[in-house]
């Protein structure tokens, strides 16, 4: 078993600006969802876990480690798959791989030869490996993503909105890919999509200007709103919410719906199966 945690993590950008904020957080092995609207800090966390930038106060430990004073524990243990990947050379995907792996200190030429090959059969790469990756589609770039995050048999891969513009088969095998994974390490997955959290994940947080505003499973999260959603469609901009928690104005079907939260049933609307959406806008709401 594998555990990161997180205490009291401010991330501070050199304009002053704190990206991350007294964040507190465990996370242990399977996938764990982050949800947040732009700008909440999810890829300040994700880099800052990876490596890639400074803390200035609190401690992230993996297994005990201190990771900031002891970078090189996370880097042997963690695969990473930023947000912006950033422009590829022109080399092949295997070519490529076989760098990121020596990078990853695989020097044993026959494991690397293993590697490689096995996780460009994994992420269904194999007949493309002589192809140029920035040549690839993007749901292609995505799994040789994966494939970069996974050499070495990283403890925990962190994937920064992994599934951003994949057309929805290629986001569903991506999804499958991560999924058969993330029995035996820590997967720290954002995104905007609220189902794949729903679906995928063991454990979840909702984060906003560098905080966490809630945290847990998914379904008890879920399950704390029931009986309390509540919806009405709304003929024209109805004026009239005062009084009423808020969730969200929605289109569906085409028409205008008002969801609120309440403990009784407010006149006029009608009951709703609290979705993961209702925990999600109604945390953000909470924290205007
Ligand atoms: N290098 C930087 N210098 C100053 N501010 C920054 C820097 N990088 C990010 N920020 C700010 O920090 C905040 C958090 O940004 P971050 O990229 O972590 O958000 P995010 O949750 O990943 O958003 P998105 O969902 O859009 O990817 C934003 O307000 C952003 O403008
Ligand atoms: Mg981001």
């Amino acid at each position: 078993m594998n555990q990161l945690k997180i205490s009291h993590l401010t991330v501070t950008y050199s304009n002053g600006f704190h990206a991350v904020n007294d964040l507190s957080l465990e996370i242990g092995n399977g996938m764990f969802g982050l949800l947040g609207p732009n700008g909440a800090g999810k890829s300040s966390l994700m880099k800052t876990l990876a490596g890639l930038q400074k803390c200035s106060s609190g401690t992230m430990m993996m297994n005990g480690t201190d990771i900031s004073e002891n970078p090189d524990y996370m880097k042997q243990n963690l695969g990473f798959l930023p947000q912006d990947f950033g422009v590829y050379p022109k080399v092949s995907a295997q070519d490529l791989l076989h760098h990121i792996a020596l990078l990853k200190g695989i020097s044993n030429t026959s494991e690397r030869h293993e590697q490689v090959d096995s996780l460009l059969e994994k992420v269904n790469l194999t007949g493309f490996r002589k192809k140029e990756v920035r040549t690839f589609s993007g749901g292609m770039r995505q799994r040789f993503g994966i494939a970069q995050a996974l050499l070495g048999n990283p403890r925990i891969v962190i994937v920064d909105e992994p599934t951003a513009g994949l057309d929805p088969g290629e986001r569903n095998r991506f999804n499958t890919l991560l999924n058969a994974i993330s029995k035996d390490v820590i997967i720290i997955l954002s995104t905007h999509l609220v189902e794949d959290v729903r679906n995928l994940c063991s454990e979840m947080a909702v984060m906003d200007r560098g905080r966490i505003l809630t945290a847990g499973e998914p379904e008890q999260l879920i399950a704390g709103l029931d009986g309390k959603i509540w919806a009405k469609s709304l003929v024209q901009q109805e004026p009239e919410t005062a009084g009423y928690q808020v969730i969200s104005r929605q289109l569906i079907n085409r028409k205008l719906y008002l969801t609120v939260f309440s403990e009784d049933q407010p006149e006029g609307f009608h009951a709703v199966t609290p979705q993961l959406e209702h925990v999600y806008f109604k945390t953000l709401s909470q924290n205007i």
